[in-house]
């Protein structure tokens, strides 16, 4: 990293941390359902919920391990039916990251989901992928999807959703692996994972969120995903830390998300320090902002002020979420120029 980043008084670090250009790498594009949307597509659908109010369904957004989102969060996404409602959703959280200036995003989305209530590939994936071209068009955020399968299934209805997935091979990035971890290990899926990379897929996956170092160690050689998703867990293991910092694959790391679904009891204990401290490319990321308090710019913020990282953290944040990302070289470049002039115009 040749960049020298200038130090700047902590009082305005937050609006450093506001500013500047990033890219989001880990975000669920269900997990971005508002409450008031949620209420807004049953209401447009005829589906009904089993709360009487936005404010008592937030309300429910208590939370004590991942299953327990888990539970609430397929629960909300059962009100999108239509190729407009997944086109609304995403151009709703797309006009949020532009904001908090994401100028870059490569979501997730859980087709088995949708699938499993009779909503067509098609129709999520079209919905999808029209918010991705107008995101670029009308704010400047280039968007793309990562097809991520549900690991609490089996490997079989993975290579079905796989088959179903193919006619819309261009307008998918890359396979990820996410939903309820512990019992759930990444070499359960190592046969689809290997036709998807076959198939010239990216190839990231959940690993080292709830569950244990072992699991990243699959998910690496097994699976030979290309980035980890949360991968926390990982500083239990001097062994595989050396390993992650030495290959440079990244951790999607979500602060705000491991708070609320209790994977550490404060901020102030996040390791995300630490991933950095120890030379390791982590990223920090929303998950399911809706649900977990905060957009990336909370995410951002709240972390800096409980773990009183600066501004080199901040920028060795920013430029490894555009190295890790699956865009080329040169437009990798082109955002990390960005991101040096927003530096230097700050300070
Ligand atoms: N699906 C949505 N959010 C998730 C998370 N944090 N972990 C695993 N699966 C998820
Ligand atoms: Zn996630």
């Amino acid at each position: 990293m040749t960049f020298s980043v200038k130090p700047i008084a902590a009082d305005r670090l937050p609006e450093l941390l506001r500013r500047m250009p990033k890219a989001e790498l880990h975000m669920h594009i269900e997990g971005s359902l508002e409450p008031e949307l949620i209420f807004a597509l049953a209401s447009r659908n005829g589906v009904a919920i089993p709360y009487a109010s936005v404010e008592e369904l937030r309300s429910a957004y208590a939370f004590t391990n991942l299953q327990s989102f888990l539970d609430i969060y397929y629960a909300g996404a059962s009100v999108l039916i239509t190729e407009q409602d997944f086109y609304d959703m995403a151009q709703a959280y797309l006009r949020k990251a532009a904001a908090d200036n994401v100028v870059h995003t490569e979501m997730f989305f859980d087709p088995q989901t949708h699938t499993a209530r009779g909503v067509s590939m098609e129709t999520v994936v079209k919905g999808l992928h029209r918010a991705c071209v107008d995101a670029q068009a009308e704010l400047g955020v280039s968007a793309s999807l990562i097809l991520c399968f549900l690991r609490h299934l089996s490997e079989e209805d993975a290579f079905e959703t796989l088959e179903q997935a193919l006619p819309f091979r261009d307008l998918i990035l890359g396979i990820g692996l996410d939903s309820g971890e512990v019992g759930n290990p990444p070499e359960k899926f190592a046969r689809v994972f290997a036709r998807c990379r076959e198939l010239g897929f990216h190839l990231v996956a959940h690993a080292g969120e709830e569950g244990p170092p072992e699991y990243v160690w699959t998910a690496l050689d097994v699976l030979k995903v290309e980035r980890v998703d949360h991968g926390v867990r990982s500083s239990r293991d001097p062994l595989l830390m050396q390993r992650l910092a030495q290959d440079r694959i990244a951790l999607t790391v979500c602060p705000l998300s491991n708070l609320k679904l209790c994977v550490f009891p404060d901020l102030a204990s996040h390791n995300l320090r630490e991933l950095l401290d120890a030379g390791l490319a982590a990223t920090v990321n929303s998950d399911d902002p809706a649900y977990f308090g905060g957009y990336m710019n909370e995410n951002f913020t709240q972390t800096f002020a409980a773990t009183g990282m600066d501004a080199r953290h901040a920028y060795m944040l920013a430029r490894n979420s555009f190295e890790a990302s699956f865009i080329d070289a040169p437009a990798k470049a082109r955002y990390v120029d960005r991101l040096n002039e927003s530096f230097e115009r700050f300070s």
